[in-house]
């Protein structure tokens, strides 16, 4: 696609980005420090959402920075993805917190928060068009596939997303992260079976939009695979 549709897709995340910024629909728009729109490439085939800012999200303005986001960036590079390759954001844009007798802690967004915040989402979803969305975790694979969703049993499937666009959810970052002993690896193979869909997925629709006529078209090849991702 040309130079002229990644300007303009990037203005429009500008412009998106500065309105989603001036929102204070929800209390946590007063709490929080930045608005985390979201980042990356603007033509992206693949977007990830996850649930909602942590305080280093917060803090920088940036989505999935802390340890979950290194984690992530591990995951996509086990596909040969790197970060500015894809579209990161998240369900809500504000961190959802709770006050403690330490300070603020995160917590899941309310429903009615990721109602608020949706209209943002279903912009950006419209501005990059991806080919492929990945949500991780219960929270974001429920705001697309319903309240009924069970992470645990129904991951790793193609739903339609919002514009027919092919969604699996897979396990959280950081889930994988509070995993011990032999959990972590029984969760790292599930993980790493999602992120290879994923990454066929991707090969298998960006092969179809550049298909040769037929009887020209070549053997089709095995998605690279680097690894399982380490932690
Ligand atoms: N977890 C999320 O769901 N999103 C972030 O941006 C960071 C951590």
């Amino acid at each position: 696609m040309s130079l002229e549709e990644r300007a303009r897709r990037t203005r429009e995340l500008q412009r998106a980005a500065a309105t989603a910024d001036a929102c204070r629909k929800c209390p946590i728009g007063y709490e929080r420090r930045h608005n985390v729109y979201g980042e990356g490439d603007p033509m992206a085939a693949l977007m990830v959402i996850g649930e909602g800012p942590g305080e280093t999200e917060d803090e920088l303005g940036r989505p999935f920075v802390g340890r979950a986001g290194q984690l992530l960036e591990r995951m996509l590079a086990a596909i040969g993805l790197l970060r500015e390759e894809v579209y990161i954001c998240n369900t809500v844009k504000c961190r959802p917190t709770l006050s403690g007798p330490n300070g603020l802690r995160n917590r899941a967004p309310e429903l009615d928060e990721m109602a608020n915040c949706r209209p943002f989402l279903d912009e950006q979803i419209a501005i990059i068009a991806p080919k492929v969305m990945l949500a991780l975790g219960a929270p974001a694979a429920k705001s697309f596939l319903g309240r009924d969703f069970q992470i645990t049993k129904m991951r790793g499937r193609w739903y339609p997303g919002p514009d027919g666009i092919p969604l699996m959810a897979s396990f959280h970052p950081a889930y994988i992260l509070r995993q011990t002993g032999g959990e972590i690896e029984a969760v790292k193979r599930l993980v790493w079976h999602d992120l290879k869909a994923v990454r066929t997925k991707i090969d298998e629709l960006i092969a179809l939009e550049s298909a040769p006529p037929p009887g020209e078209a070549p053997e089709p090849s095995e998605p690279e695979q680097v690894g399982l991702f380490g932690l």
